[in-house]
């Protein structure tokens, strides 16, 4: 979806097929507040429910008055401090679900006066809004057995106060790029296994290196040989696809600026290897290459912006299948700072891939690491669909990626990381094993990792319940990926370039 933004002043010269309007919860009570001048008066209500509670909507033709067929009142809940990004991001997803329901393809927002969040915060978070909310996955469907195709909603307006109107314009740009970045690792994470491979990964790298401006080193197995990758080797044994360690550099400040790392986990299809999953819902195993999805979609969207640091995205790529050489429970492998590790579980494949691709990056001397993986159910049993979990060593970086997750709506939220924990991995044999048992899952892989960053500040993000999902009670959300934390990610190397 491309969106513009207009000043309240033009709205004589707005020519739309429905402009929405929010409506604060108890402000007018049952009658509909007068529509801005100079659109004209409300004839035909199709609905009615005025109670300004979120969500709710009058839908209604515009019986006069230049440009405007038809006006939508959607609910934002209760107004002024308390009406923030997110609110409005669901406000502005929301009109474009009525779009499309009346088989419209386009749609203007109209901001209230006066939001707690700040125009600019509205105005980009308006865009997001129509942007995710207008993504769909179709790449597969031929149309065959289909009446008629779903309504894109190609064009959105976001129309600001006539006094911000720069600063909504602008915020609307950075808006429409992270969106289209999120809507871009949604494409990634939805195409199945078959199609998304490690070199798929790695070919979609290329383009967006190409497409922004990004130096791009893509390591195959030859490389990681050399570079003694024993433990993302040890994952890849299974299979015949080869695997990819792609690496990304976004040169946005001095030379020799130490970057900021995006680590992403880039698994793109797990069956469990020998530890094999459940046949039931296996399939959203594909899903497993969300965090490298993300990260190469930041990648894009910090080339896009033009963001003014020093950026490295990394993903390491493999499948976690069942081939005749692939590695065994008790097999014990020697990742490549040196350390053995005893493969209790062929299932705890995550941590055996960040490990090698961790201790990779903290050899280019980064400030900072966050990592994002699909790396525990745990992390599903813990916290649910609503928040990511968040661990790391430094308290600075984790305090940071809850506020940029609180600004961008894909929150997250802590988990300790007492040494104690360390203890589940002791081996018998190797120097740790890659399983700590039931307690803590979520914990004792992060501490797993943990072994991987050095002196690094690093914070990791266990998105294994937030990266993608069956509920789409979120208006800017459908089934499937979610794109989880493309913004978020972004929000915090914008929010360290100061
Ligand atoms: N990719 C899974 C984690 C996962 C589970 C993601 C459910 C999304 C939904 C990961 O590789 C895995 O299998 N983890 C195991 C670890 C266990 C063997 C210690 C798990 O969580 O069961
Ligand atoms: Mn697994
Ligand atoms: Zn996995």
């Amino acid at each position: 979806m491309h969106v513009r933004t207009a000043s309240r002043a033009d709205l004589a010269d707005l020519d739309t097929p429905l402009l929405v309007v929010p409506v604060v919860a108890g402000a007018d009570g049952p009658e509909l507040p007068p529509l801005p001048d100079p659109v004209g008066g409300v004839a035909d209500r199709e609905s009615d429910d005025l109670s300004g509670a979120v969500g709710r909507t009058v839908v209604a033709r515009v019986s006069a008055g230049p440009g405007t067929a038809r006006v939508a009142f959607v609910g934002v809940g209760p107004g002024g401090d308390a009406l923030g990004a997110e609110d409005l991001r669901r406000f502005a997803a929301r009109g474009v679900r009525l779009a499309e329901e009346r088989r419209l393809t386009s749609v203007a927002v109209l901001l209230p006066d006066d939001p707690g969040c700040g125009v600019a915060a509205a105005a980009r978070a308006a865009a997001e809004g129509l942007v995710l909310a207008s993504w769909r996955f179709r790449e597969l469907k031929t149309g065959a057995g289909e009446d008629e195709a779903p309504t894109v909603v190609e064009s959105g307006v976001v129309i600001s106060p006539a006094a911000s109107v720069d600063a909504a314009r602008d915020a609307v740009q950075v808006g429409s790029v992270v969106a289209a970045a999120e809507n871009r690792a949604r494409n990634l994470q939805s195409r199945p296994g078959n199609v998304a491979t490690p070199e798929h990964l790695a070919a979609e790298a290329r383009s967006i290196a190409e497409e922004v401006g990004l130096e791009i080193d893509v390591l195959g197995p030859e490389r990681m040989r050399e570079e003694g990758m024993g433990a993302l080797l040890a994952v890849t044994a299974g299979s015949d696809q080869e695997p990819r360690l792609i690496v990304l550099r976004h040169h946005g400040g001095a030379d020799g600026e130490a970057p900021l790392a995006l680590v992403g986990k880039g698994l793109t299809f797990d069956a469990g290897g020998i530890s094999i999953k459940p046949a039931k819902g296996m399939e959203e195993m594909k899903f497993d290459m969300s965090g490298g999805a993300a990260v190469l979609a930041a990648m894009w969207a910090v080339g896009k912006l033009g963001v003014k640091r020093n950026v490295l995205g990394v993903v390491p790529s493999s499948e976690n299948l069942l081939g005749a050489s692939a590695v065994k429970p008790g097999d014990v492998v020697t990742t490549r700072n040196g350390k053995t590790v005893e493969v209790i579980n062929t299932d705890a494949e995550g941590r055996l891939i960040l490990c090698d691709a961790l201790d990779y990056v903290v050899g280019m001397e980064p400030e900072a690491i966050v990592d994002c993986a699909t790396l525990t159910g745990a992390a599903v049993i813990c916290l649910g669909h609503q928040a990511s979990a968040v661990l790391g060593t430094d308290d600075g970086v984790v305090a940071e990626l809850r506020e940029a997750g609180d600004r961008t709506g894909e929150r997250c939220w802590p988990l300790p990381l007492y040494a104690e924990y360390r203890k589940q991995l002791s081996s018998e044999t190797a120097d740790f094993k890659n399983v700590g048992g039931r307690p803590a899952g979520t914990i004792t892989a992060a501490a797993f990792l943990r072994e991987f960053v050095g002196d690094v500040p690093w914070a990791h993000l266990d998105i294994a319940g937030t990266a993608y999902g069956e509920i789409d009670d979120v208006p800017y959300r459908r089934k499937g990926g979610h794109g989880v934390p493309t913004r978020l990610l972004v929000e915090w190397v914008r929010s360290r370039a100061g």
